[in-house]
């Protein structure tokens, strides 16, 4: 929260700092304010990228007003992904998995599933002219920024998860570890910092995504596998 209420109050410079920082960008993301992380959607836009530029880093996402009250991210500016996804299966698995994801893993997979195009929102800024959304959405982002010497240094293959969630971690999982005896309590994860909303694992179990204070998004370090033992004792 205080990271992001940073960000709010850096909104004002933004565009200016991206103005005067183009070739510190090259290095991001390295921040812990939105707009030094990937998820600042105006680094990507214009030629030969295919993303309005709406000049708010926070739109993408979140809008003021008539947000989608359905998805459980706050004042989300994003349709819900359709699916249908197929989910995590294991007969090691003790705890109960949703048929479909949930919570604010829907948010999240309003981009990483790569059918919706990063710039097709619900509330497209006043000040902006001309069509908006349409533009590439993370399926083509990786389409070009993928192999060796990927252009401008970014990989993004693996980012687009596409909707057979299958081969991911398990998410929407109700976190029981009555159900598994190797597992943490709930209050000692939530404790460390790791989210689980409505007792379940979701993508922001893991992820916080205003900061990439511990890239890729990470809530916190997970160096030595620090976070995994958060939950699991292994
Ligand atoms: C790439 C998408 C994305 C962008 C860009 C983004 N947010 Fe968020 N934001 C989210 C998601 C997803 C959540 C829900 C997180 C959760 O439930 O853990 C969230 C939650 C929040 C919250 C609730 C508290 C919290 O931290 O969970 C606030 C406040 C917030 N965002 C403000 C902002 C502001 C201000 C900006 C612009 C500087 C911004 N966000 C940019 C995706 C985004
Ligand atoms: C508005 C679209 C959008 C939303 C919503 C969104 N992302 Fe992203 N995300 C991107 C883009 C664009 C990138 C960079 C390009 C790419 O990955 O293809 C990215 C990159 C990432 C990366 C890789 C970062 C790195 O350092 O390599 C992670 C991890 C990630 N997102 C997680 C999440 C999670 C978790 C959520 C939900 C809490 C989320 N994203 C919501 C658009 C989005
Ligand atoms: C048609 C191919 C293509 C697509 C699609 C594409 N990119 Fe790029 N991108 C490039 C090239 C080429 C460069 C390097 C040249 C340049 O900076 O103009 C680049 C540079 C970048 C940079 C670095 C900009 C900077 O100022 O350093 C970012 C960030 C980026 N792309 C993100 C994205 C994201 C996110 C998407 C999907 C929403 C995307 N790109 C889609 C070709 C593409
Ligand atoms: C149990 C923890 C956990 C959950 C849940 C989780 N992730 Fe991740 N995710 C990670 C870790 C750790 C990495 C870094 C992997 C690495 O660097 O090798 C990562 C990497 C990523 C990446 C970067 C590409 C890649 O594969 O390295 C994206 C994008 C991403 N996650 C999105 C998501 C989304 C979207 C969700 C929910 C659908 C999600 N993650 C759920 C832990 C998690
Ligand atoms: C927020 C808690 C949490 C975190 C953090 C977490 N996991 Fe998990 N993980 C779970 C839960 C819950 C399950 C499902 C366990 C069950 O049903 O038996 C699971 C399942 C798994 C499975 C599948 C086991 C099977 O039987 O198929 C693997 C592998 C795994 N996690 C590895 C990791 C790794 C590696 C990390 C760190 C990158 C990590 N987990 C981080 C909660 C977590």
């Amino acid at each position: 929260m205080n990271r992001v209420l940073r960000c709010a109050t850096a909104l004002a410079g933004a565009t200016l700092f991206l103005a005067m920082t183009s070739t510190a960008l090259a290095q991001f993301p390295d921040g812990t304010v939105v707009e030094e992380t990937l998820h600042n959607m105006l680094q990507s836009t214009g030629s030969p990228m295919d993303i309005d530029d709406y000049g708010e880093i926070c739109v993408y996402c979140h809008t003021p007003h008539e947000g989608n009250a359905a998805i459980e991210a706050p004042l989300w500016n994003r349709a819900a992904p359709t699916g249908p996804f197929t989910m995590y299966t294991s007969s090691s698995i003790d705890m109960t998995i949703a048929s479909s994801p949930l919570g604010v893993s829907l948010a999240c997979l309003s981009c990483h599933d790569g059918t919706i195009a990063v710039d097709e929102i619900i509330n497209v800024p006043n000040a902006f002219s001309g069509t908006p959304g349409g533009g590439d959405n993370i399926a083509d982002c990786a389409g070009c920024h993928s192999g060796s010497s990927p252009p401008g240094g970014f990989d993004f293959s693996a980012t687009n998860m596409g909707q057979d969630l299958s081969n991911d971690h398990p998410i929407s999982i109700t976190y029981d570890p009555g159900a598994d005896p190797d597992f943490n309590p709930a209050g000692s994860v939530e404790g460390a910092g790791l989210p689980l909303p409505s007792g379940r694992v979701e993508c922001s179990s893991c992820h916080e995504p205003h900061s990439a204070q511990w890239r890729p998004f990470l809530q916190i370090s997970n160096a030595n596998s620090a976070m995994c033992t958060t939950c699991h004792i292994k």
